[in-house]
């Protein structure tokens, strides 16, 4: 479904302030390690928090997680020197919050591909990953989906998406369930993933892992995490579960027997398989495929 197929099961957010999570991130092996310079930072820290993350990118092995830095809002007067100190560790990536317009999008773009020409590093490598968060951004989410070629996931943010609308906050998400939708629905129009938003309750693992499965049945490929115990569950739930991969080999290969023998439709256990059944077991399997090989 998606254009890369890096896989972005969970991806683990910590202050970049602190190495010492950073190093626990890597310990864990969260397919995406997430270094923030945003919210999660105090503003009395953001310089230092700089120097610790280019220190972690130039020092630490991440050996298969993906290395990126979450950067404040372009436009914001934090954003230049957040870019102008991160850049030099060569992140894998960043993650752009409050994205709402296509020119935020263009404007990154336009920096990182003048660093890389002035670097020598390959051209278009580094990623873009925005999210939407706001009211402004849900409505032009088709706009910050096709800005650049770097773009390859869309991630949903529910707390801040309440907070600029006024809504409130509940378990069940309804508030925020069109957003949740619009976002699932943009990234897989334009064939990038999709990254469910951030389950604030440490404690609440039961919870967590319900709103992972909701994730993920909306389509969703992956979910921002804030703790190591989140980060486990998020990576065993986003991929296909053994009966999962065992009914879609199933269904597969009944599929192409039915096929041989003339039939489109057919009866697997009392249920009805014809085209769209068989391309999601396919789906499944390359997903299955692809958290095997640990593909980036
Ligand atoms: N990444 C990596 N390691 C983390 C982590 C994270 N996000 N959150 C906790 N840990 C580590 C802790 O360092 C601790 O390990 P240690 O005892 O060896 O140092 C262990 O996991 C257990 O942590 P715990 O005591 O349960 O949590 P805490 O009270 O230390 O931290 C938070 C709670 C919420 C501050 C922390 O989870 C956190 O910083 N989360 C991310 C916040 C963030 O980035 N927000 C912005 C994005 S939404
Ligand atoms: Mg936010």
């Amino acid at each position: 479904m998606t254009k890369t197929p890096h896989l972005r099961r969970a991806m683990l957010f910590m202050p970049g302030d602190s190495l010492r999570k950073i190093e626990k991130a890597i310990g864990l092996g969260a397919d995406s390690i997430v270094m923030d310079l945003e919210d999660g930072v105090a503003f009395s820290q953001k310089a230092a928090a700089r120097h610790t993350i280019v220190q972690a990118l130039q020092t630490l092995d991440f050996g298969r997680s993906e290395r990126l830095v979450r950067m404040n809002p372009v436009g914001s007067e934090l954003a230049e020197d957040d870019l102008r100190s991160t850049i030099t560790g060569r992140p894998a990536g960043y993650v752009l919050p409050k994205a709402e317009f296509a020119e935020q999008v263009e404007m990154l773009a336009e920096f990182l591909t003048l660093e890389e020409r002035a670097r020598g590093w390959p051209a278009g490598q580094i990623k873009i990953l925005p999210i939407v968060e706001t009211a402004l951004g849900v409505m032009n989410v088709r706009e910050i989906a096709l800005a650049d070629p770097r773009v390859d996931a869309l991630l949903f943010g529910a707390e801040d998406l309440a907070g600029d609308m006024g809504a409130v906050r509940t378990s069940a998400g309804w508030e925020v369930f069109y957003a949740r939708s619009a976002v699932v629905m943009a990234a897989k129009a334009y064939r990038l993933q999709a990254i469910d938003q951030v389950y604030f309750d440490l404690n609440n693992l039961e919870g967590f892992e319900a709103e992972c499965q909701t994730g993920r049945q909306m389509a969703y490929d992956g979910k921002m995490v804030i703790h190591p115990r989140q980060a486990e569950i998020a990576q065993r739930v986003f991929a296909p579960s053994p009966e999962e991969i065992q009914r879609a080999q199933r269904i597969v290969q009944a599929h192409e027997e039915a096929q041989a023998a003339g039939l489109g439709a057919f009866a697997l256990d009392g249920r009805m398989v014809d085209m769209p059944v068989v391309r999601m077991a396919e789906q499944v399997l390359s997903k299955a495929k692809a958290a095997v090989n640990g593909d980036r």
